[in-house]
């Protein structure tokens, strides 16, 4: 069950939830020294019980939640949405060049299960156009797209493209490291929402720090009993 949402969350968010078009939303939770776990692998509670409402709440207004194979792998998480009548509407979406999800025993995990449950929608994994599916029976628990790898890396444009020509207009990126301090320094980000725990992880942590200076106009701050959050847009 989720704590209810505070009653200034709406108002506060407006300006940064998607409307109709084609958007992407960039949000996670950090520390005070900028870290996201405790250290790679090991699933770390950063925020309070209000601002995980709140990022439900956000996941409503939104399409697909989108997340890298390492965020699977080490946190096992859901990637659903509970809060209000949107229950489960969202569609999780992992990128996953080298389809390392297909060595795991998919059962085991939460996006799975949930979606043999009828509690997620089906889950969608970007793999490298370069592999070729040898047990198809894995199409009956996932969707899989395939897209170009240049140097190890698909481009970001790529990915959201095929996205939006599936209808899934509206996207949520909810992390990893890797994710976040790649997508920072593109100009495809259409909000930023960070919530802020009061906790130092330590210099082992997994680090938000993208590769060059971003900037952030339009800032608007929000403080709850324990988590501050900030809105703000990235300066083009
Ligand atoms: N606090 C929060 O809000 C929050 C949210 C989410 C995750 N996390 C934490 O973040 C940590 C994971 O972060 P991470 O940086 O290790 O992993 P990640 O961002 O979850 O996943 C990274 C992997 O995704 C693939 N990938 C990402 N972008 C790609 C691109 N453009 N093209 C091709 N492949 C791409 C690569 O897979 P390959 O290695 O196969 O090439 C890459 O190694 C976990 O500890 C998790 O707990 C925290």
């Amino acid at each position: 069950m989720l704590e209810p949402l505070p009653s200034d969350i709406p108002k506060f968010l407006e300006k940064y939830l998607p409307d109709n078009g084609p958007f992407i939303t960039l949000t996670y939770a950090q520390s005070l020294d900028s870290r996201i776990a405790a250290a790679p692998g090991e699933r770390t509670y950063i925020s309070h019980a209000q601002t995980k409402t709140m990022t439900h709440y956000i996941r409503a207004h939104h399409d697909a939640i989108l997340v890298g194979i390492n965020t699977v792998l080490a946190d096992n998480p859901s990637l659903n949405c509970r809060y209000g009548t949107n229950n489960s509407k969202i569609r999780p979406v992992v990128i996953d060049p080298n389809f390392r999800f297909f060595s795991e025993d998919i059962n085991n995990y939460k996006l799975i299960d949930n979606y043999k449950r009828n509690n997620n929608l089906k889950p969608i994994f970007i793999i490298s156009e370069d592999i070729s599916i040898k047990d198809e029976s894995v199409l009956n628990l996932i969707d899989i797209i395939q897209i170009p790898l240049v140097d190890g890396i698909m481009s970001w444009s790529d990915i959201f493209t095929s996205l939006h020509n599936l209808g899934l207009k509206s996207i949520m990126v909810e992390g990893g490291a890797t994710i976040i301090n790649t997508l920072l320094t593109t100009t495809l980000v259409d909000s930023l929402i960070i919530t802020i725990g009061p906790i130092f992880l330590g210099n082992e942590g997994v680090q938000v720090s993208p590769s060059s200076q971003v900037k952030l106009e339009n800032i608007n701050w929000w403080t709850g009993i324990q988590d501050s959050v900030m809105c703000a847009n990235l300066k083009k």
